[in-house]
């Protein structure tokens, strides 16, 4: 099983970053753990800040994967670009946010990607991936 986990804008500064939100660890440190916990799964993993680099990327493992995890970050709340690409492809998309962005400010309350997607998991910090991985283990979503 393949999945794509695909991060946007800021989360390369994870560890650094607004840490009482979003924690000390990096990226890189946290998919070691999932590729420990979940070892039978071919994960690969990209990060931009570009919104048509995600977008690429949407159409590049959309076709291909058995299940992507986006993490729009700031585009969650702006891209229409972004959620049509996730109703363009093919995988089904959980989209996942670390910190719970119903219970911060209300510009986070809204997403152009949910109604496009499989569901959503947030508000777990980096175990909203796990959780993710564990939903596409536990279901063949096609
Ligand atoms: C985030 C929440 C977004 O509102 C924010 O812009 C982010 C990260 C999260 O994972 O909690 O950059 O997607």
């Amino acid at each position: 099983m393949k999945i794509s986990i695909i991060n946007g804008p800021n989360l390369n500064l994870l560890g650094v970053r607004e840490t009482e939100i979003y924690g000390f660890s990096n990226f890189e440190d946290y998919l070691k753990t999932l590729k420990h916990k979940f070892p039978s799964i071919n994960f690969d993993y990209f990060q931009s800040n570009i919104e048509g680099e995600i977008i690429d990327r949407l159409h590049h493992v959309g076709f291909e994967s058995d299940g992507i995890i986006l993490n729009a970050a700031a585009y969650t709340h702006t891209s229409v670009g972004i959620a049509d690409a996730v109703k363009a492809i093919k995988t089904k998309v959980i989209e996942v946010h670390i910190s719970n962005t119903s219970s911060r400010e209300d510009f986070r309350h809204s997403s152009f990607i949910t109604p496009h997607a499989k569901g959503l998991i947030t508000g777990f910090g980096l175990d909203s991936y796990y959780l993710a991985v564990s939903s596409f283990v536990l279901n063949n979503y096609k």
